[in-house]
């Protein structure tokens, strides 16, 4: 089966990137795109042979776009993408743009969740959600808890956001390495 084109939008460390490095025979990373030109991300996409792209701090959403659809990109992933999509792009790339979300969603959207959901002392998670108009509101593809609340007691907000990590990554190739084709996805 032939492998599905993603484009992988990051920020920061890149680590769920690298998980999705790791599934090279069943996905290929085309390009790694990065709102930050120091993110660390970059080095490992660089390493893997892969192309990056620094966007500037105001989007030029448009070229972006363009960018894509010159690489054939089948499928968006945002991994730690700390910058908000206009709608716009969204429809553009309807039902192609994946996210990784730090919580349960339809709890805590939006920034700082891990830290929502542990000052509220609720459950604390994990989402592989598909993007809509709706911050971090799209259908839900995949959900994983992380700490319940009984026991979030025993846990400093630290290690609760390093249990958070090794949950997305490991959800990440849970459901990436069932990625033979981009119609499952559908
Ligand atoms: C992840 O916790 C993701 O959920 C959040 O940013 C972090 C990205 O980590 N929005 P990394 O860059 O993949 O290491």
């Amino acid at each position: 089966m032939r492998r599905p084109r993603l484009a992988v939008f990051i920020s920061g460390r890149g680590s769920n990137l690298a998980v999705l490095l790791e599934l090279r025979s069943v996905l290929d990373v085309v390009l790694v795109v990065s709102s930050k030109p120091n993110a660390p991300g970059l080095i490992r996409a660089r390493r893997a042979g892969v192309r990056t792209q620094v966007l500037e701090k105001k989007v030029d959403w448009p070229a972006l776009d363009a960018l894509l659809r010159s690489h054939q990109i089948e499928l968006i992933v945002l991994a730690g993408f700390m910058k908000i999509v206009p709608e716009e792009f969204v429809l553009s790339w309807r039902e192609k743009i994946i996210n990784l979300h730090p919580s349960l969603l339809p709890k805590f959207p939006g920034l700082n969740a891990i830290e929502q959901a542990f000052a509220a002392q609720e459950e604390i998670g994990v989402t592989l959600h598909w993007v809509n108009e709706i911050l971090d509101g799209g259908k839900i593809i995949a959900q994983r808890k992380v700490i319940n609340k009984r026991s979030l007691s025993r846990y400093s907000l630290a290690q609760a956001e390093f249990l958070v990590h090794v949950s997305e990554h490991r959800l990440m190739r849970e459901v990436f390495s069932k990625c033979k084709t981009i119609s499952i996805w559908s």
